[in-house]
């Protein structure tokens, strides 16, 4: 029985993706005594895991992997094998909006979870606790459930966590490492606590126990969205007073700082940009969106709504900031885009704020020049042509990808700065501007460049929530 479980020496995380990878590779990294084994469906990723060039980039990731790999941390494709040698097994796969059917555009595709547990229910020969760690809509666990037990024998039963994760991409090692909290749920059932036990035991090998959360399986569910939303909701919030100080003269990162110093806002989140991007926060409101119309919660659904429709808002805002700029005009201009990732310090471009501004300055008829320290070329053909081959023809003929900043900006009419990325504080820029069409115009979706010195150089500078006559209020 799995509530006599004393400790858990096997673990298999099925997916092995941004979360997967680096959330099972860390409790391999802290707890020497666990095997891990990350499997996937996709062997060119397994590949990649078991190779020098890891599927993706995050700071922190390679010492960790290299460390562990071959002693206790193990990528397969063999699931079955992976799957039967653990006693506790995480599911991460991937959990993206629908596309098509009921509640497409909105709810979670939930088509990877399902397949998943099937997989496990019919391979396991032993009992097993079954981890949620995708991030799911409220009571999917149930359906996880339904599926296992469908499949239950006397000896093999399966307890269901739900374990959500809280990384950001970019810092996702240190998150791991020192979380805010560990969140997980569970049936409170003799047999669930003591399931709940078993995993809260794993993390407290490097978490202290007092950041260990536990609670019931929906709130822990619903808590993941809810955090998202949350976090969410603030970027939009600060998105929405950054138009609002563009028309008055206040100055954005003045308000946020201003406004953050109180204890109960806090100063976090508060950074006004282009628009928020990454593969969840969209996705996971618009989740929470489809729940509350499915629980017959039309104010509630809408109140979220508008935290997901404010940030599309704060996209097309910029573009056409840009372009009337430019003399309401694109066509034919050379626009440099500089980063093309959805924030710095990671490759991911999904839902990055870069694909929609330059799919609106192509439909435009611009010339893009892009460069991105980290994103494959090939990603973004993919993202801007969504895989359609006439599109893609069409992105080839207006794009050109660099191997720098200075190449994408030569001859450019605009610089338009969308991904914070370090290097970008420190480049050149008398040297750029020396390069670029007059008058050269430099938009700052990011807040990152200080205006005022590029003014000297000759630029003509739009930073997002700051108005240019401000100085002479
Ligand atoms: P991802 O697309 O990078 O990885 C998912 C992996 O699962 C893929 O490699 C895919 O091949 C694999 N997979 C799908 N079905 C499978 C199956 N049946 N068997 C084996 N492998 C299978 O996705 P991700 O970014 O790691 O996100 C995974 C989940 O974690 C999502 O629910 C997401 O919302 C959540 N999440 C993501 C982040 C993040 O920063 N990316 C943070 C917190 C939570
Ligand atoms: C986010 C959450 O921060 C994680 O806690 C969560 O686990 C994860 O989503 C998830 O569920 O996938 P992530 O999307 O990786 O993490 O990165 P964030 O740092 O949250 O940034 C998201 C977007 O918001 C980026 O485009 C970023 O540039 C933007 N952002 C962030 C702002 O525009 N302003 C801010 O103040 C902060």
């Amino acid at each position: 029985m799995v509530s006599e479980m004393v400790s858990v020496r096997n673990i298999c995380c099925v997916g092995a993706g941004y979360v997967g990878g680096p959330t099972a590779a860390v409790i391999a990294y802290k707890c020497h005594h666990i095997k891990v084994t990350i499997c996937d469906l996709n062997q060119a990723r397994i590949d990649a895991w078991n190779s020098d060039k890891l599927p993706i980039y995050e700071p922190g990731l390679e010492e960790v992997v290299f460390d562990r790999r071959g002693k206790n941390l193990f990528f397969s494709t063999d699931i079955d094998t992976a799957i039967n040698e653990a006693d506790l097994i995480f599911v991460s796969v991937n959990t993206p909006t629908k596309k098509a059917g009921l509640g497409a555009g909105k709810a979670a595709d939930l088509a990877y979870i399902e397949k998943a547990t099937r997989r496990i229910a019919e391979v396991a020969k032993s009992s097993k606790i079954v981890v949620e760690k995708s991030t799911v809509p409220c009571r999917t666990a149930e359906s996880m459930r339904t599926i296992l037990e469908a499949n239950s024998t006397e000896k093999v039963r399966f307890d269901i966590l739900s374990n959500p994760e809280f990384l950001a991409e970019g810092t996702a090692i240190n998150d791991l490492f020192h979380p805010d909290r560990v969140l997980i749920g569970a049936l409170q059932t003799p047999e669930g606590i003591a399931a709940q036990r078993a995993l809260a035991e794993v993390y407290e090998n490097w978490v202290p126990a007092d950041r260990v959360i536990t609670t019931n399986l929906w709130s822990s569910e619903l808590s993941k969205l809810a955090a998202n939303a949350l976090l969410a909701q603030r970027i939009s919030s600060i998105n929405a007073l950054s138009a609002v100080c563009e028309a008055t003269g206040a100055d954005v990162d003045e308000v946020a700082y201003a406004v953050g110093r109180d204890s109960r806002i806090g100063p976090k989140f508060l950074k006004a940009s282009v628009g928020f991007g990454g593969s969840c926060f969209q996705k996971d409101i618009l989740n929470l969106v489809y729940l509350s119309q499915s629980l017959n919660l039309p104010e509630v659904a809408e109140y979220w709504n508008q935290v997901y429709l404010l940030n599309e808002y704060q996209k097309k805002r910029f573009v056409k900031k840009i372009i009337s700029t430019l003399f309401n005009t694109i066509t034919h201009k050379r626009i440099a885009v500089l980063g093309f990732a959805f924030k710095k310090d990671t490759g991911d471009t999904r839902e990055s704020a870069a694909i929609t501004l330059i799919k609106d300055f192509i439909q435009e008829n611009a010339h893009v020049a892009v460069y991105d320290p980290k994103v494959e070329h090939e990603q973004m053909y993919m993202d801007l042509s969504d895989n359609l081959p006439d599109t893609r023809k069409n992105v080839e003929e207006h794009l050109t990808i660099c191997a720098d900043a200075y190449e994408a900006a030569k001859d450019a009419d605009a610089v338009i700065i969308v991904t914070e990325w370090d290097e970008f504080k420190t480049l050149d820029y008398q040297r750029i501007y020396d390069n670029m069409h007059k008058p050269a115009f430099l938009f700052d979706g990011r807040l990152m460049l200080n205006a005022e010195e590029l003014r000297k150089i000759g630029f003509k500078v739009h930073t997002i929530g700051k108005n240019e006559l401000a100085g002479t209020a």
